[in-house]
């Protein structure tokens, strides 16, 4: 692993992200060795062996001959797993986990077993829904990585775009990317909720959501904000307010009111109180 070329690597785990990186470091390379799943048997894992012309093996053999090993593990599974293929990997070899949330003491056990060789992260700032989406989606995206510069190198060679956290943002970064990605989906399922209300397709929501996206891009999260909460309209907010079901008014009031910190209008009384919940709307 101390060079750009291309190597042989086993994937522990072989999910939606493991998959994603084999097939696109195949694409640049790579030869797979080994995949290990739950069990060689495993159906899953068998699929993917196939997939990536490799051999299935229990996860204890999987580092015999590779010179990198993804551990694609769900995140609780990641240092069981790490520690149990200690005894199979080869010396030099880099050993790398894909969470966002987990930092490298993940690989505690593993290294008391095997002091010797490397390990790192790499997180795809990505969703990877399955192997095949996902290896397309890696080019671009950008990506937490942790380790020597082996790993840094890998991303590159994959298009993608690393960054370094320091462990002790690790969880602050992680939760950042639940917001940006989890919470949007959230919010939208509220806008698909009200939509239905009032009797507008949730499909007629999502050019202007698009749209949004892109003038955040352009212009900035605080450039970017329109409506009643940025102009300090507060008898339409009182409006919204009073025709909205009671059961998402929790919801419009925590981003009005996050909406109000954007467009630095904190000192607006009476969007304040209304946000608060303490007048009625
Ligand atoms: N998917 C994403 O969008 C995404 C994006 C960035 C990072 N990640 C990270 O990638 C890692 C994997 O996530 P994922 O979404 O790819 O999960 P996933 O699709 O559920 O895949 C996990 C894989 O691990 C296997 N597995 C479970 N326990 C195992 C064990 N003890 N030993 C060997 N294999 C085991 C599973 O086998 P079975 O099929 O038999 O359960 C499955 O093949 C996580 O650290 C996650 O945070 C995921």
């Amino acid at each position: 692993m101390d060079d750009n070329s291309p190597g042989r690597l086993a994937i522990v785990g072989p999910g939606r992200a493991g998959t994603a990186l084999s097939l696109a470091l195949v694409a640049r390379g790579w030869t797979v060795t080994a995949v290990a799943g739950r069990s060689p048997e495993a159906e899953s894992t068998r699929r993917v062996a196939v997939a990536l012309d490799a051999r299935p093996v229990p996860a204890s053999d999987a580092g015999r001959d590779a010179d990198l090993v993804i551990v694609a593990t769900p995140d609780t599974a990641i240092a069981g797993a790490a520690a149990g293929l200690a005894p199979s990997l080869r010396e030099g070899a880099l050993v790398l986990h894909l969470s966002g949330a987990r930092t490298l003491h993940e690989f505690d056990d593993l290294l008391l077993a095997r002091p010797e060789v490397a390990v790192g992260s790499l997180h795809p700032l990505q969703s990877l829904p399955s192997g095949e989406v996902g290896r397309a989606r890696l080019p671009g995206s950008w990506c937490a990585i942790d380790g020597p510069d082996s790993v840094e190198r890998i991303a590159l060679t994959l298009g993608m775009r690393p960054f370094r956290v320091d462990a002790a943002d690790r969880m602050r970064y992680h939760a950042t990317a639940c917001v940006a990605s989890n919470h949007l989906v959230a919010l939208l399922g509220q806008v698909e909720r009200l939509a239905a209300d009032a009797g507008v397709p949730f499909e007629a929501f999502l050019p202007l959501v698009r749209a949004t996206l892109d003038n955040v891009d352009d212009l900035g999260t605080a450039g970017a904000l329109t409506g009643p909460v940025a102009r300090g309209d507060a008898a339409t907010v009182a409006a919204h307010l009073d025709v909205l079901p009671a059961e998402e008014r929790a919801a419009y009031r925590a981003l009005a009111e996050a909406a109000l910190r954007l467009a630095g209008r904190e000192d607006h009384a009476e969007l304040q109180s209304l946000l608060s919940g303490e007048v009625v709307g």
